[in-house]
């Protein structure tokens, strides 16, 4: 769950892709390399969904599902309009800085914006970071259609099959069961020996303990590509 991104604090009004302070951040992965940097893929398409850069029209769609209720069930609190804002910008951020983010979700033919599926890296230390993880958050009207596992595949595959990573990861609290069964479809796996406590969390938050699964890249992508990005 990138509280990462989620916990910015409101502040003076900021235009929609401005970045705040994203924090330097250790870039080495484990098993080796870096974290990708620079221009990388804008777009994914898949057969149902355009995972794509931001819009300044994505803001009002992306704010009412910030502050859904069902949505955010198992975020600390709710955004409003300028905490989402905020958001859009430290997203855009990591595609500036990485090349890749969370791309906003658009189901062509259905809705220009149901939410988003992709890939951050989280801006915090834990025990397994350095690390990019895959994330997604949808509106509740597109939920129960396999948008966000369609969505996270592709995101996968880019992830694993042209950044070259080695492995992904993705967390969430051990109520969300929505959330896991995406991971668990995935094939991500989770050791209980690996949950843990966020760290930009408090003690006794009762959101604060956090389930972690892991992908390792496919064996046919790996192999042959020891000197890839990692
Ligand atoms: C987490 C979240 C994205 C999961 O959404 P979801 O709709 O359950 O997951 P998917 O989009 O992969 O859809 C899978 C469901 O669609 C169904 N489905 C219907 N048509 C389908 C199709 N054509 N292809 C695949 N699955 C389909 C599946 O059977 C499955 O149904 P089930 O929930 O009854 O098992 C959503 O609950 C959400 O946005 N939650 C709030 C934000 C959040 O918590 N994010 C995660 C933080 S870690």
């Amino acid at each position: 769950m990138g509280y990462g991104l989620w916990a910015e604090k409101k502040r003076s009004p900021p235009p929609l892709l401005t970045t705040h302070n994203p924090q330097p951040l250790e870039f080495r992965l484990p098993g080796g390399g870096e974290v990708p940097h620079g221009r990388g893929m804008d777009e994914l398409l898949t057969p149902r969904l355009r995972l794509r850069r931001w819009r300044q029209t994505d803001l009002e769609p992306f704010a009412a599902m910030n502050a859904a209720p069902a949505v955010m069930e198992y975020f600390p609190s709710r955004l409003d309009l300028e905490e989402t804002r905020l958001m859009i910008g430290r997203i855009e951020a990591q595609f500036e800085r990485h090349g890749f983010g969370l791309w906003a979700a658009e189901a062509p033919g259905v809705a220009d914006f149901v939410g988003y599926v992709g890939l951050s890296v989280p801006a915090y230390e834990t025990a397994f970071t350095p690390c990019v993880e895959v994330g997604w958050r949808l509106a509740s009207q597109y939920w129960g259609k396999g948008y966000a596992t369609e969505g996270a595949r592709a995101a996968l595959d880019y992830g694993f099959g042209t950044l070259g990573l080695k492995e992904i990861v993705s967390f969430t609290v051990p109520a969300n069961q929505r959330s896991r069964a995406v991971m668990e479809r995935l094939g991500m796996t989770r050791d209980p020996s690996e949950d843990f406590d966020h760290p930009r969390l408090p003690g006794g938050d009762p959101l604060r303990r956090h389930v972690l699964y892991r992908l390792a890249a496919p064996t046919d992508i790996t192999k042959g590509t020891e000197s890839a990005a990692t």
